[in-house]
C-alpha cells in the first residue's frame, strides 16, 4: 500500500506519497533552518496532513540526517542539524494515527537506489550520499546494515586526514570534511581568496564571494577551470574513501548520490579514477563499478516510505 516518505536534509524537507513500486504520486518541498528543530517538525506535520487529505496511506517513513536510535524512533545526534537525543517520532506523532518510522537519510536514499535505482541488480552495494554532509548506506546480501546501535553506515565520519578540518561530530579530518556540499563550499570560498584572478566566473555567478555548491556546479558545467578543479578534488577524496569501503564490504557497486552528484561526470570521473588508484590488490580481485544514483532528490523519500512499509 502507499506510504508517505519524508526526507529531512540539512537545507530542505521533501515529502511524498510513494507507491509499492517506488513511484512518487504527489510531493511537497520546503526549505528548512537546520538550527530550528521545532520549525522542521511543523513543516513535516503540515506536509503529512496535506498529503493525507488526498491519499490513503499505511505508514510514514521519515529520513533524517543523523544517528538514529536502534528502535528507529529518535535522532541521537545530528552533525548538521541541531538534534541531540531528539525524540523525533513522538514529536511528529501528535495529530496522526499512522505508524511512523525514523530512518537515517542516507540509509533511506541508499535503500531506494538498491530497490529501484542504480543498485537494483546488485546484492551488495554501498552508497555515498554527497549532500550538505556525507552520508552512507551499506547493503549486504540484500539487507540494509543497521549495526548493533543503529549507526552503521556513518561513513562520513571515518577519518580521512589526521589533524584535518574540524567536523560537527566532534573530531578532525572526517571524510565528510573533504567530500560533501559543505566541503565544496569551503574549498570554493578559500579558492576565491587564494586565486582571485581565477575565480571571476564563480564570483559573478554568486554575486560576491559567498559561493554556494550549486554555483560551483553551474560554473563547472560551463567549463570554468577552477570549478572543474574543485570537483576533481572532491572526486579524489570520494574515490579514496570508496576504495576503503571496498576493503570492508567488497560490493558489486558503489553509488554516488546526493545534491552534489547532480554535477554528474564532473564528479563521477575523478571519483572513478581515484577509486582505481586507491584500490588494493587491483588487477587481482573483482572490481566494483562506481555509478551515479538514478533517483535524484526523491531517493530519500522513496526509501523512507519503503522502509516504513516493511
Ligand atoms: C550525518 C549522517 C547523515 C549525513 C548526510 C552526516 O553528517 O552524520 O547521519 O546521513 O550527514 O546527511
Ligand atoms: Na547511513
Ligand atoms: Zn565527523
Amino acid at each position: 500500500m502507499d506510504a508517505i516518505g519524508v526526507d529531512i536534509g540539512g537545507t530542505k524537507i521533501a515529502a511524498g506519497v510513494v507507491a509499492d513500486d517506488g513511484t512518487v504520486r504527489a510531493e511537497r518541498r520546503y526549505d528548512t533552518d537546520p538550527g530550528d528543530p521545532a520549525a522542521i517538525e511543523e513543516s513535516v506535520i503540515r506536509a503529512v496532513s496535506e498529503l493525507r487529505e488526498e491519499h490513503e496511506v499505511a505508514a510514514v517513513g521519515v529520513a533524517a540526517a543523523g544517528f538514529i536510535s536502534p528502535r528507529r524512533d529518535a535522532v541521537l545526534f545530528g552533525s548538521n542539524i541541531a538534534w541531540r537525543d531528539h525524540p523525533l517520532r513522538d514529536r511528529l506523532a501528535a495529530g496522526t494515527d499512522l505508524p511512523i518510522v525514523i530512518e537515517n537519510d542516507a540509509n533511506a536514499a541508499g535503500w531506494a537506489e538498491f530497490r529501484f535505482g542504480s543498485g537494483r541488480d546488485a546484492e551488495h552495494m554501498v552508497m555515498a550520499t554527497v549532500g550538505t554532509g556525507l552520508g552512507g548506506a551499506i547493503v549486504v546480501g540484500g539487507c540494509l546494515l543497521r549495526g548493533a546501535f543503529g549507526a552503521a553506515g556513518e561513513i562520513g565520519h571515518m577519518q580521512m586526514v589526521p589533524g584535518g578540518h574540524y567536523c560537527g561530530c566532534g573530531h578532525e579530518g572526517c571524510w565528510e570534511m573533504y567530500a560533501s556540499g559543505r566541503a565544496l563550499t569551503r574549498a570554493a570560498r578559500a579558492a576565491v581568496v587564494a586565486y582571485p584572478d581565477r575565480a571571476g566566473a564563480l564570483v559573478d555567478l554568486a554575486g560576491g564571494p559567498k559561493i554556494k555548491g550549486p554555483h560551483v556546479t553551474q560554473a563547472a558545467q560551463a567549463g570554468d577551470p577552477l570549478a572543474v578543479e574543485l570537483f576533481e578534488d572532491l572526486g579524489f577524496w570520494l574515490g579514496a574513501g570508496i576504495a576503503d569501503l571496498a576493503a570492508i564490504v567488497d560490493p558489486e557497486i558503489a553509488v554516488i548520490g546526493g545534491g552534489v552528484a547532480e554535477a554528474g561526470d564532473l564528479l563521477l570521473e575523478p571519483a572513478r579514477e581515484s577509486f582505481r588508484s586507491h584500490l588494493s590488490a587491483r588487477g587481482y580481485r573483482g572490481e566494483l563499478t562506481v555509478q551515479l544514483a538514478e533517483l535524484g532528490n526523491e531517493a530519500g523519500m522513496v526509501g523512507a516510505a519503503d522502509l516504513a512499509r516493511t
